[in-house]
């Protein structure tokens, strides 16, 4: 098995708040986080297989480049999260970040040789994530 790679980054707002807690119980919950403010995040999306007999890719990088950047980047870069559609009714942690761009990218990048193997998120320089699908 070969695992390929394609990071990218993108700028974002948010801020953590459960809908079904007081504005107190947000604040001692989620505290600094729960005001608004924004991160420079970087996307590591892994995709594993076997090498085509053909090209010799798992996956050309420039498709799974142009899949992140449809379904993903170009929806959350320079945005405020916890108002896109892709978040309703979902808290924009990280972890639940990873969890809902898998969903979205999963079906996307499998092919006969290839599947989706990771998604990893850094929101700072050392907090990151890594999802690698089921629970
Ligand atoms: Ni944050």
């Amino acid at each position: 098995m070969i695992y390929i790679t394609r990071k990218e980054q993108f700028s974002a707002s948010h801020l953590l708040a459960n809908a079904e807690l007081t504005a107190e119980e947000n604040l001692e919950l989620f505290g600094k986080c729960n005001n608004l403010h924004g991160h420079n995040y970087y996307l590591e999306v892994t995709v594993c297989g076997t090498p085509d007999t053909k090209s010799g890719y798992v996956m050309d990088l420039k498709y799974l480049k142009d899949i992140i950047t449809e379904e993903i980047i170009g929806k959350v870069d320079h945005r405020f999260l916890n108002e896109i559609e892709m978040f309703r009714n979902v808290i924009p942690t990280t972890e639940n970040m990873a969890m809902v761009f898998w969903k979205i990218l999963s079906d996307r990048v499998q092919t006969g040789n290839a599947q989706l193997y990771s998604v990893k998120i850094y929101e700072t320089e050392k907090n990151f994530v890594l999802y690698k699908g089921g629970l």
